[in-house]
Formats: C-alpha cells, structure tokens, sequence
C-alpha cells in the first residue's frame, strides 16, 4: 500500500474549501491508502493562538476528521505537537533548507503583508516543518489544494537534497490535487481564495454555519451581470460556484455546467445552496455526536499519536545518524 500524509491547521474556522480541497478528498483516500491525517497545532502557532481556544479546536479538529468519515481503525488520526519527531526532524530539515528558496515562498509573504506586527521565524521556516511532517512517514502521495503546491515543491527539493547527501533516506512525495474542488474561491471575491481569515464572513461559509446562514451567503455571493451560466475564467464568481456544485456532485465544473443550460443565476444558486446544505447539515450533526464523547477523543488522541510516533522515531533515528548524531552513551 502506498502512503498518504496530510495536514490541517486548528485555527479558525474551517471552511467549504477546506471541506472540499482536503477533508471530503481524504475519506475517498482511506480505503486505498495507508494515511495519515495530522491536527498541526504547531503550524498554527506562527500566528498568535489563545491558548484555551487552540487547545479546544484541536479536539474539534479531529471530532470533525471523524465526523467527515474517516475512521480512526483505517487511518493515523493524531495532532502534531504529540509527536516530537516533527519539531527534531525540522530542525535538522532547517539547516538543509537555503533562506533563498524560502524567500521564494508566495504564501510566506502574503502572511507578511498581513501580520507585519508578528513576523517571527516559524512563519519562515513553516514549509520547513511541513517538509518534516511529509518525510517522517514516507508519504508517497500527499492530498492538498492547489495553495500548498509551493509548499510541496520545496519539500520535495529538500528531499532530494538529504538523498543525495547521504542515500535513499526519504521517499519523494507528489503532491495529490483534486480535479474539482481544488481550489475554492470568496464568494465576496471571486478571484481570492475561499480562506477562514477573511474579515468578512460573507466570503466564506464556515463548515459550522446553520443552514439558514449557508442559503444567505450563497444567495449573495458576488456573480456578473450577464446572465450566462458557464465556466470561464471572465466569470470568476459563477464558475466558483459551478466548482463547488461540481465538487459536491462528482463532476468537474464543465460538466456541472451542462445541468444548468437554459437556467438563471437564481436556479444555479438555489442549486448550490441544497449541494451545500445537504453535505454540511449531517456532518454538523454527526460532529455534535462525536464531540459530545469525551472518552472516545482521549482514546482517539492517545492512540494516534502512538501509532504515528512509531514511524515517525524510526526515520527520525535514520536522519540522526546520517546527519552524525552519535548515540547516548
Ligand atoms: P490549511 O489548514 O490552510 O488547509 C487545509 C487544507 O485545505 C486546503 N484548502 C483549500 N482547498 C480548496 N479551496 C480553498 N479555498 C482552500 N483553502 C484551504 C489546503 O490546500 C489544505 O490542503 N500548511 C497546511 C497544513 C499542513 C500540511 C502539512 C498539509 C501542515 N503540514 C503536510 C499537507 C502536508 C495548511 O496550512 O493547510
């Protein structure tokens, strides 16, 4: 079986693109796939957490992994920071890794822009850890949307780089893009990312949102004012909303196009609005369930990060001794 390794971040509030960029892709995966499916509380820390919330969204996080239908049996649910070899195998990454290639990254400087007042050396050394995460479990295939695709890339050239140094050390992972839901866009504004920091709740529906709020933001969402139902790049709002359609309903958006011939935009929204409610509405409810049992999350946290740790302090011993660490005497 080949290997499959991904994360997502514990901050804020998870939304549609995470849903349909990564979640909904990752139970397809299970059955096929020996996964690992990570909480990365400490990716989430290179911007400024309350303790008490980030602590609580990591249970959350895996009440809703659950909830979306993996199982805990098929797949290494667990969170980051349980694992230590993540942070050791970074740092060892990090002198692997040139300042150039990482001031190349698009996603380290949008964070700039935005959080000018905490610039701190974990927001430029994040792909770095993602890297380590990636290469502890051999991951073969690595799911994720089109914004991480940088991120993959870098991982895969410090792999490379290790290998050469030192021999076969690491698998070289691919990446693993959705054909449709890859890249969700606002529903305020269709040419950026769908994203759960964005100041205004209107551009993102929140996988947590009730279904009379679902219904409003989709009958709002930003359209133009030609009336035709295609995809094209010059109708960045209706080809996202044909995208999440297509996404929902296994099809790409050309071909959730063809449904709506001769419709408006009214029809196409009301369309999206019953994709969307009747995905999110029983993952909510199930997460209610899930959340509620305390005793199933403690059991599910302790034993994923067991199993993970396993592979993870092998490769971890590996790197160490080829990098010349010398054993405790
Ligand atoms: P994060 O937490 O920002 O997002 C989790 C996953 O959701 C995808 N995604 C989207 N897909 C489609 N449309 C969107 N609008 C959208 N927004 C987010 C992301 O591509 C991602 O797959 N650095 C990663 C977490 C990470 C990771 C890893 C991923 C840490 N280590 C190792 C893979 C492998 C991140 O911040 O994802």
């Amino acid at each position: 079986k080949q290997t499959i390794f991904s994360g997502i971040q514990p901050s804020g509030n998870l939304t549609l693109g995470n849903y349909l960029g990564a979640l909904k892709n990752w139970v397809d995966l299970q059955e096929e796939f020996n996964c690992y499916y990570c909480v990365v509380d400490m990716h989430a820390i290179t911007v400024r957490q309350e303790p008490a919330e980030l602590r609580k969204r990591c249970g959350d996080l895996l009440a809703l992994m659950v909830a979306a239908g993996l199982d805990p049996e098929k797949n290494t649910i667990y969170v980051q920071s349980h694992v230590s070899a993540h942070a050791e195998l970074a740092w060892i990454l990090n002198c692997y890794t040139y300042m150039g290639e990482l001031n190349r990254m698009t996603q380290f400087k949008d964070k700039a822009q935005r959080h000018p007042d905490n610039l701190n050396a974990g927001l430029y050394t994040y792909p770095v850890l993602m890297a380590a995460d990636i290469l502890l479990y051999h991951a073969n295939l690595v799911p994720v949307g089109v914004d991480q695709k940088q991120h993959l890339e870098i991982t895969r050239d410090i792999a490379l780089r290790f290998n050469n140094l030192y021999g076969d050390v690491f698998t070289i992972p691919e990446p693993y893009i959705p054909k449709a839901g890859a890249k969700i866009m606002s529903l305020q504004e269709p040419e950026k990312k769908m994203s759960k920091s964005d100041p205004n709740p209107n551009g993102y529906i929140a996988l947590m949102d009730p279904p009379d709020v679902i219904a409003r933001k989709i009958r709002r969402a930003v359209t133009d004012s030609d009336g035709e139902i295609r995809c094209c790049e010059e109708k960045p709002g209706v080809s996202n909303l044909l995208s999440i359609y297509g996404a929902l309903r296994g099809k790409s958006p050309e071909e959730a196009e063809k449904d709506f011939a001769g419709m408006n935009y009214g029809a196409l929204k009301e369309a999206v609005c019953e994709a969307v409610i009747s995905a999110l509405e029983p993952l909510q409810s199930r997460f209610q369930e899930i959340r509620a049992d305390k005793e199933f999350l403690n059991r599910l946290m302790g034993e994923g990060a067991e199993k993970a740790a396993k592979t993870a302090y092998k490769t971890l011993a590996k790197v160490q001794r080829k990098v010349g660490f010398g054993p405790k005497k």
